[in-house]
């Protein structure tokens, strides 16, 4: 967190009234990282597919894009299920006003083989991965001699008057679990009473099935085929926390895609595997990354009639030795389309001519239908904190002892041109490189002169920054027409001419 302020990739949001929680903002390179890694989204799911690989039809995947609405009807989030459903049970502390997920929360128990509700000490509840869960240990251990844990949520109602809180000192301040929407709620207009009520979306799927209808009238797209929307939601998170991964606002990279509900299942396998691919293409390919395809109980009320879901999940470093969610494929069955076509009183049905049973001249009857849906739902944020992470490295040997392995696709600073020293005609001929490779390579990233500081301090800033190339001139380069260049995984040194210098980037970074 620390490098990522330091360098500008991440800040506090607001910091300067003492920031707002939940929220962050992105910097200059941070604001670069992501648009990359948004780019490569688009470009790996909009522009060309799959990188070109057949659907289970062997046919060719295909996608269009749509850009809805923050705010939609309101109607839209009654028939999507969030306004009755999308809440999460909340416990409050009575004593430190405090308020905890109600599934997260834990309590450390006597591990001796008495049950809990057979003792009247007390017992401690934390929640796993923030301070209250070593403090908490370190009472329950004085108090109960030697620990376990047990959910919360296991524990009788009865027994919760022995609960400490995470945060208190008295037992039985938690109260009961109490449902809490999620939803940012605001008003349409001028009088801002309840009937101009709407709501900030959670998530950006909704306007792509409120759509649907007019993307299949509108265009040539035959289902199967997907809809990809990148864009803003918002969550009410009641504890945000572990720096973006769980934000207030943060951005979605999301696919519906729409099939035959006979096909869903291939198409299921289909997507699990091609979004962990994409993942692990960008780096992401270790033992940090794993698919997991969720238990029967985890899954959400709109996925439970489906294949399954899973999870694309990341090890970072506040959930090791666990793993945290980056993308969720679901098959969400054909729920959404037909709570609209309900609520609407729309037919959402889509006509297929190629199905049905076969006529006497050879053509078939058609078959209308409601598609089924996979879903491949990525959290933007999420990735671009996976991708910070991973990339992390500590090399006390160099000038900076931190450093950033970013992929040059990612990579918000594709390459930086140096003169060694600011003097004796160097910085002239850096100017003149620096001004070709821009010229050349601007639509990939930023491309930096920058002739100041010593060249090892010059060198630990683009380490940081995760700048995956960088051209120094010398005194050699006046009379040979060379220049180094340094590779940042290696911090070794080649020399090349100068004029080789744009080959030697496109060859890695691409034409
Ligand atoms: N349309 C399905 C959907 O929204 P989700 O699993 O709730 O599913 C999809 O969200 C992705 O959005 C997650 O995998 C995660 O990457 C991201 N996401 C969800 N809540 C988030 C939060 N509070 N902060 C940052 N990213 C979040």
């Amino acid at each position: 967190m620390a490098l990522a302020k330091r360098r500008g990739f991440i800040y506090p949001a607001s910091e300067i009234y003492g920031g707002i929680n939940g929220f962050w903002d992105y910097g200059p390179l941070g604001a670069q990282l992501k648009k990359n890694l948004r780019d490569a989204w688009w470009e790996d799911t909009v522009l060309n597919p799959c990188g070109g690989r057949p659907g289970p039809n062997g046919e060719p995947v295909r996608m269009v894009p749509l850009d809805t609405t923050i705010i939609q009807h309101p109607r839209v989030w009654e028939a999507s299920g969030h306004v009755a459903g999308f809440s999460d049970p909340m416990v409050d502390c009575r004593e430190t006003k405090q308020r905890y997920r109600y599934d997260h929360l834990m309590v450390y128990v006597p591990s001796e083989a008495t049950a809990p509700e057979e003792s009247t000490r007390a017992l401690f509840a934390f929640m796993p991965d923030t301070p209250s869960e070593a403090k908490q240990r370190k009472r329950a251990e004085k108090a109960l001699g030697e620990v376990t844990t047990m959910a919360l949520a296991r524990l009788p109602q009865a027994e919760w008057r022995r609960v400490v809180g995470p945060d208190a000192d008295k037992p039985g301040t938690l109260t009961e679990p109490r449902a809490f929407n999620l939803m940012f709620k605001t008003y349409i207009g001028a009088t801002a009473t309840e009937d101009d009520l709407a709501y900030l979306r959670p998530e950006t799927a909704q306007g792509i099935f409120v759509q649907f209808k007019n993307v299949i009238d509108t265009t040539r797209v035959k289902v199967p085929f997907g809809i990809a929307q990148v864009g803003k939601a918002f969550r009410n998170e009641v504890t945000p926390r572990n720096f973006t991964f769980r934000s207030r606002e943060f951005e979605q990279m999301e696919i519906e895609f729409f099939c035959h509900p006979e096909e869903a299942r291939d198409w299921y396998a289909f997507w699990r595997a091609e979004r962990m691919r994409w993942w692990q293409g960008l780096g992401l390919a270790g033992e940090n990354l794993q698919l997991r395809e969720h238990e029967p109980g985890e899954l959400a009320h709109y996925a439970r009639e489906g294949a399954g879901t899973s999870d694309v999940e990341y090890r970072f470093p506040f959930t090791a030795p666990g793993f945290g969610e980056l993308e969720g494929v679901a098959h969400r069955s054909n729920f959404d389309l037909a709570q609209h076509q309900k609520h609407a009183r729309t037919s959402l049905e889509y006509f297929d001519p190629e199905r049905g049973e076969e006529l006497p001249n050879g053509s078939r009857r058609g078959e209308k239908y409601l598609p089924h849906v996979i879903e491949p739902s990525a959290g933007l944020d999420r990735g671009v904190l996976a991708v910070l992470c991973e990339a992390y490295r500590e090399d006390p040997a160099r000038a900076s002892p931190e450093l950033l392995l970013l992929s040059p696709r990612l990579a918000p600073i594709k390459a930086a041109v140096f003169p060694l020293v600011n003097k004796e005609g160097l910085p002239e001929v850096s100017e003149r490189l620096y001004t070709e490779l821009r010229a050349r390579f601007w639509r990939r990233g930023l491309i930096e002169h920058d002739v100041k500081q010593a060249i090892g301090k010059r060198y630990a800033r683009m380490d940081e920054a995760g700048c995956p190339y960088c051209f120094t001139v010398d005194g050699q380069s006046l009379t040979d027409h060379t220049v180094t260049v340094r590779d940042r995984n290696t911090a070794r040194q080649e020399r090349i001419a100068l004029d080789a210098a744009a080959r030697y980037l496109e060859e890695r970074l691409g034409p």
